[in-house]
């Protein structure tokens, strides 16, 4: 089904040629003044060189047309030349219809596509931080996005897992447990299947060991050592790292399913290490790398840039690869395992540059297919209320988990205060509600923008906030219960201008699912429930539906209460969470 304007501007087109003017002015968009018309369409002011008329006089060539046509009720034409529409009860009851009985509610399928979203980006032995939330939160949605769009989609958590942090753990544990098997080089026996260490010890490892590292130049250069006897296949260190991914990753996990977010592949830097020198070897045999001061490098500045972007390194000089060197390896590796059209980076736009260098050199290099798609998502930072970086009360980094709880904690007490609930009942509530907070109050702002983290702002049930969306939900899931099983399905003309504009906000469905897929902008769907969610309680404030006496204009109502529900539900799981049922 086209959507709403597309079926608009069709007609309209036909009425610009019906009246003897070129029908490719008749782009309708909505309207920009909702007092006084619901959909607009500017064209006539272009033409009026072409046809040596006033433009208004077209308008209303125009108009007269178009008042024939049983899709609108009123087509004013308004000085200097504007074509103001509005709908008739007719076509606005049949688009929604149309709705109600299509799959995904016939939004337009774009051609489907092979697509990798990488987010997350978690580094193992580091327990994540709120630094972690946004990639993981707006990740979610752009694949949801994606893959609500019929395109086959894999979501990839790329684990920062090779770099220096392995290598300064390595070193803390020799420092600390030198007798431990993995560090003598003549042991040749089987190494215990036991880590030695625990999830919280590992967790003290690498802050203590990176706090060293910064002002013990000798202990940087034996953390740089073991990354590269790590890298290099040393035995012992390779186990090590084994035990540490084996303690991570089941940690990352469960913090990344409290969030509602789920990968498919868990690969990582280190799963694409057998493939640099490949890589390497053809990036010379081709003639695009060289050697600048000791390392290797590729050219990516191109004349048209307006800033310096400084060659892309490939091998550092002493020979260790680089984040660079496996970002590229890992799009080769995509390339092997997938064949993606399309690859979404969503990571923290500090990266902006590494990410410009590394997609100018993929290409360059033929890494990637010529039109392979290469986006990067980079998103703002997330500050506390003082607009500086998020950071606990004294200061510090803060766990992600101790976020999460903390919203949960504020979100039980609220849910208890408003009313008298099972406490275990509220419990689980106020989880669901609590993501809902979280991520709607991440995502309703543009992903590139830095934005402000407000506990009390966030799980207020009133305003802009994810409590405000699912307390709409459950209200409307309230009333269909009240009314019954049998939900009737059609829906009627609109009775008042209140579920008139609900039918209208309705309608901007698949433009705004279609926008959010095209533009990579979960935000776009936020505001869309917002408003849904506006103009369905402001025509619910102003009618009894259940306790109307005229059944046909009950069922309409009721009808329509439905598929705003199954709308706001699509809609909040692409963004990535859900309602419950009561709150
Ligand atoms: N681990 C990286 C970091 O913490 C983020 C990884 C993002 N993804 C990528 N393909 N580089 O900065």
């Amino acid at each position: 089904m086209n959507n709403i304007l597309e079926q608009i501007t069709d007609i309209v087109s036909k009425g610009f040629e019906a009246a003897g003017y070129d029908g490719s002015y008749g782009k309708v968009g909505i309207s920009n003044r909702p007092d006084l018309c619901e959909f607009q369409c500017n064209g006539a002011m272009a033409l009026a060189k072409q046809y040596h008329k006033a433009p208004i006089a077209i308008a209303q060539d125009i108009a007269a047309k178009l008042l024939d046509d049983n899709a609108f009720s009123t087509v004013d034409a308004v000085a200097p030349g504007f074509l103001n529409i509005k709908l008739s009860d007719d076509f606005l009851s049949k688009y929604l219809n149309g709705m109600e009985s299509e799959d995904k509610f016939g939004v337009p399928m774009p051609e489907s596509k092979k697509i990798i979203v990488d987010y997350g980006g978690p580094n193992v032995a580091k327990p994540l931080h709120v630094g972690h939330l946004r990639a993981a939160i707006i990740g979610e949605s752009v694949k949801r996005i994606c893959r609500y769009l019929g395109n086959d989609v894999i979501g990839d958590v790329h684990l920062g897992d090779w770099g220096l942090q392995m290598g300064l753990i390595i070193t803390e544990l020799r420092t600390r447990k030198p007798d431990l098997p993995y560090f003598d080089e003549g042991f040749t026996g089987e190494y215990p299947t036991e880590p030695p260490f625990t999830l919280s010890e590992l967790e003290e490892i690498y802050p203590c060991a990176s706090a060293k590292s910064k002002d013990d130049e000798q202990y940087k250069e034996a953390a740089l050592t073991a990354t590269r006897k790590l890298q290099s296949g040393d035995r012992g260190y390779r186990a090590i790292w084994k035990h540490i991914m084996d303690v991570s990753i089941p940690d990352l996990k469960r913090n990344y399913e409290n969030l509602s977010v789920e990968f498919d592949w868990w690969k990582g830097e280190s799963s694409v290490d057998d493939l640099i020198p490949g890589m390497v070897e053809d990036m010379k045999k081709q003639g695009f790398a060289y050697e600048s001061e000791g390392a290797l490098v590729v050219d990516v500045a191109q004349e048209s840039d307006t800033k310096e972007i400084p060659p892309c390194m490939i091998l550092k000089s002493d020979g260790a690869a680089l984040y660079t060197t496996t970002d590229l390896a890992t799009l080769r590796d995509r390339r092997s395992e997938f064949d993606p059209d399309q690859v979404i980076y969503v990571v923290d736009k500090r990266q902006e540059m590494h990410f410009i260098q590394v997609f100018r050199c993929a290409k360059k290099t033929g890494i990637v297919k010529p039109d392979t798609k290469l986006d990067f998502l980079g998103f703002g930072t997330m500050n506390g209320k003082d607009g500086k970086p998020f950071k606990t009360r004294e200061g510090g980094v803060m766990r992600l988990e101790t976020l999460i709880s903390d919203i949960r904690e504020a979100m039980y007490n609220k849910i208890i205060e408003n009313h008298e609930t099972d406490p275990e009942e509220a419990r689980a509530t106020s989880n669901i509600v609590a993501l809902a907070a979280i991520k709607y109050g991440d995502l309703s702002n543009q992903a590139t923008k830095d934005y402000v983290f407000d506990t009390d702002k966030f799980i207020s049930f009133e305003g802009n906030t994810g409590p405000y969306i699912l307390y709409t939900m459950v209200r409307i899931k309230s009333i269909l219960s009240k009314y019954g099983n049998d939900i009737p399905k059609h829906i009627g003309f609109a009775q008042n201008e209140l579920e008139r504009a609900l039918m209208l906000q309705l309608t901007g469905f698949s433009q705004v699912v279609l926008s959010a897929y095209e533009e990579i902008a979960p935000h776009k769907i936020c505001s869309y429930i917002y408003d849904v969610c506006n103009a369905f309680n402001r025509f619910y404030h102003e009618t009894r539906i259940l306790a109307e006496e005229d059944k046909a204009r009950q069922e309409g109502w009721i009808a329509l209460l439905s598929l705003t529900l199954r709308v706001l539900e699509t809609c909040i799981d692409l963004l990535g969470f859900s309602a419950p049922e009561k709150m």
